[in-house]
């Protein structure tokens, strides 16, 4: 059984028989961050490689297809050139594909996945209709015009915690807007 179903197993089971719980700290970070998030793991690499352009985002965020089919044209990423050394390349790939939104429990990677037609890859998050029918609410005025975000594609600048994986309601801050109500 997956550890989200049995961590949610026994919460529910213990407050049936009123058992008190005694979970340490990293077992309710570990379930908060499989209930609210994407998978956080990351390498030093792929932060310092990835990250210097826009936030290292995390693998849960795109299928696996996604990720092969953007480290196969780095020279032309998005108008940039991000291209990589062979054995770098290799790293932050296996890193990547081994961690996918298709192979993750996070719950967040599994609604991206539902949400996409098994015939897509696209390569951007921001093209994953689940991503598009949670952000489809936000006015312009917040996001293209706003000089703190620019795009939709910058995610830390709305949720604090974007880089731990983390995109919660509570942790989103539009800057210029403040707390996010809907
Ligand atoms: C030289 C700068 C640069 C580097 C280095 C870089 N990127 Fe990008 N990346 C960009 C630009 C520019 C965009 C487009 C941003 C936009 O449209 O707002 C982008 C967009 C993306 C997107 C799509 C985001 C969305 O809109 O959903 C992903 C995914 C991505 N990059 C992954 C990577 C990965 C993986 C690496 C490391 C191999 C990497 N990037 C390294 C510049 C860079
Ligand atoms: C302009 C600010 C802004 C940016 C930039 C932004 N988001 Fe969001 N995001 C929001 C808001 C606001 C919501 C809540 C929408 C609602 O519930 O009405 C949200 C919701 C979400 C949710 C659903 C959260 C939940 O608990 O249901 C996810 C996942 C998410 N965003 C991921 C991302 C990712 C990944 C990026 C970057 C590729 C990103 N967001 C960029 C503002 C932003």
């Amino acid at each position: 059984m997956k550890p989200i179903y049995i961590m949610t197993s026994i919460v529910l089971a213990a407050s049936v028989l009123s058992v008190p719980l005694v979970f340490s700290d990293d077992d309710w970070r570990e379930y908060k961050q499989q209930s609210l998030g994407v998978s956080s793991i990351s390498i030093p690499l792929y932060k310092e490689e990835c990250g210097s352009c826009h936030m290292a985002f995390s693998p849960g965020l795109l299928p696996a297809r996604s990720w092969q089919k953007l480290m196969s044209q780095l020279d032309n990423h998005f108008g940039d050139n991000s291209e990589l050394d062979a054995e770098t390349h290799k790293t932050i790939s296996e890193f990547l594909l081994g961690n996918s939104a298709d192979q993750s429990q996070y719950r967040r990677s599994r609604k991206l996945m539902r949400s996409l037609n098994k015939n897509d890859t696209p390569l951007r998050i921001t093209e994953i209709p689940y991503f598009k029918h949670e952000h489809n609410e936000i006015p312009a005025k917040m996001v293209t015009g706003n000089e703190q975000v620019k795009s939709l594609s910058n995610c830390n600048a709305c949720h604090a915690k974007a880089e731990q994986g983390l995109f919660d309601e509570h942790s989103i801050n539009i800057p210029g807007h403040g707390h996010w109500d809907d």
